[in-house]
């Protein structure tokens, strides 16, 4: 994908409405209570069916935070009782213990994320237990490519903290940023300093860490172009390998803590596009390659390399290098994508403990992924890590005809096509630079589930921009 991006102000705004991110496709929201623990063993079974074993990434969600940050989407409990992450963990051991058990010894993991919440809630001594636990009921990886990554938050994580876990074996971590305009942080109640930040992203590359990531986020209260400029050059002078740049989701029927935002101070549409716009020109110009879906990196990090030579891929994590890899999550909330089939815990804490006390495995829904979901999920898939639909190979892989098969979709996408969002082509569809800003509007041409809506009491999904 290419990184030029000439704005059309009028053209985003005019595709500015809800839209799932797809970090899954059929997204959760499809997943049904008839998919359960039995459902979830049949899967794990014929997953370790594959001649060539296939590999494993495990996801472990740590819930609680310190303190609340208003704009917070994530699914998080907040406590300052550190004594909290006692009983999680022992619950969380047994999950491991009951899962493990499902998978052959000699399907090797060959990447570990730690997310929340805040993972750095519990200690680098817990921090290793559970690692270690994993070790011990899993076969890890050798390979170099192998990744041990954590989402921390800077507030709340010293340098010598950051050199024991790279003691533990964590390469890869993700810091929680924001914006670092003082009006903007006292709005959102995560006041963070420049210093603290910079002291926790040059101790990872001390401590020989392999990437780091810094999160900001656009759309916040009171963030203004002055402001959002100066945090990016903070941010950009740093160099993180990857800079995630959100589109701010206020859902606030959803998440409640959001209700704590004034809507009078949140940018106006138009306001919101010009610090996207702002944020784009600024990395860009700082060399960060665009990768789609609020992400940019170095053109030599392996993010930006995996995309140059088509081994890009997106999953519940965001962008990643692993292939082909099956995905068990553990913790509240998590979830797993193993052979053809999703997952997911309880979003609620005693509903997870509760089914890990009656020795269950906690999966509350799920699904089964049809010959079609899977092929429609392989075609968004490419869509937002390689901004394109090789329509030849789609149809040699899935024995269709691809204009037949997608009558529909292509009829969606014309208008896309009249707005160049999409070139539409024969053997291929590409997504052009003003497109690639608007990849999920894009992807939900072709996913079949909008035209099918759940009954839903609040937005589910939040807006494009
Ligand atoms: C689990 S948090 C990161 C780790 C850690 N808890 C922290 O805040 O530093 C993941 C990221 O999600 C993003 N995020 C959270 N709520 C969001 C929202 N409502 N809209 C857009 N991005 C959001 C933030 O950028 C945040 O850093
Ligand atoms: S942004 Fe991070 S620290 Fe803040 S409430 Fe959400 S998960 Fe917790």
């Amino acid at each position: 994908m290419q990184t030029s991006t000439p704005i059309d102000p009028e053209l985003l705004r005019r595709y500015d409405r809800p839209g799932p991110r797809y970090t899954s496709y059929p997204t959760a929201p499809q997943f049904s209570a008839s998919f359960g623990e039995a459902e979830l063993r049949e899967a794990a079974q014929s997953s370790n069916g594959d001649p060539i074993p296939r590999r494993l990434s495990l996801y472990v969600h740590v819930p609680f935070c310190l303190s609340p940050c208003f704009y917070c989407g994530c699914n998080r409990i907040i406590t300052r009782d550190l004594t909290r992450a006692d009983s999680y963990l022992a619950r969380l051991y047994r999950e491991i213990d009951l899962t493990a058990g499902l998978f052959d010894r000699d399907r090797e993991v060959i990447q570990l994320h730690f997310g929340g919440g805040t993972p750095n809630f519990l200690s680098p001594a817990q921090l290793r237990e559970v690692v270690d636990t994993l070790r011990r009921q899993f076969h890890f990886s050798d390979s170099p490519q192998r990744d041990i990554s954590i989402e921390l938050d800077p507030r709340f994580i010293s340098p010598a903290d950051v050199a024991e876990l790279a003691d533990i074996g964590f390469n890869r971590a993700s810091l929680g940023v924001q914006d670092f305009d003082p009006l903007v942080q006292e709005a959102v109640n995560r006041i963070q300093s420049v210093e603290q930040t910079v002291a926790v992203i040059e101790a990872c590359r001390a401590s020989g860490f392999r990437s780091v990531n810094v999160d900001l986020i656009y759309g916040l209260p009171k963030q203004n172009q002055e402001g959002f400029a100066r945090t990016l050059d903070t941010v950009v002078a740093v160099r993180p390998d990857r800079i995630a740049v959100y589109s701010y989701a206020h859902l606030p029927e959803l998440f409640k803590a959001q209700k704590q935002i004034e809507a009078a101070d949140l940018p106006t549409a138009e306001a919101k596009l010009g610090l996207l716009q702002l944020a784009i020109e600024k990395l860009t110009a700082a060399g960060y390659v665009y990768i789609g879906m609020d992400h940019f990196a170095l053109p030599d990090d392996e993010l930006a390399q995996a995309q140059a030579r088509g081994g890009l891929h997106r999953n519940f994590m965001g962008y990643t290098t692993h292939s082909d890899s099956d995905l068990i999550g553990l913790g509240v909330s998590a979830i797993s994508h193993i052979g053809d089939s999703f997952s997911q815990n309880p979003r609620d804490l005693i509903s997870w403990q509760g089914a890990i006390d009656d020795g269950r495995l906690p999966v509350f829904r799920g699904m089964r992924l049809s010959e079609d979901d899977q092929l429609r999920a392989d075609l968004i898939q490419r869509l937002m890590c390689q901004g394109e639909v090789p329509v030849a190979a789609l149809e040699r892989r899935y024995a269709i005809d691809f204009k037949a098969y997608f009558a529909d979709s292509l009829e969606r996408l014309q208008p896309l096509e009249a707005d160049g969002l999409v070139r539409i082509e024969p053997d291929r569809i590409t997504v052009t630079s003003q497109g690639r800003l608007l990849l999920r509007n894009i992807a939900m041409c072709f996913d079949k589930y909008l035209d099918k809506p759940v009954a839903v009491t609040a937005p589910r999904f939040s807006r494009a921009i």
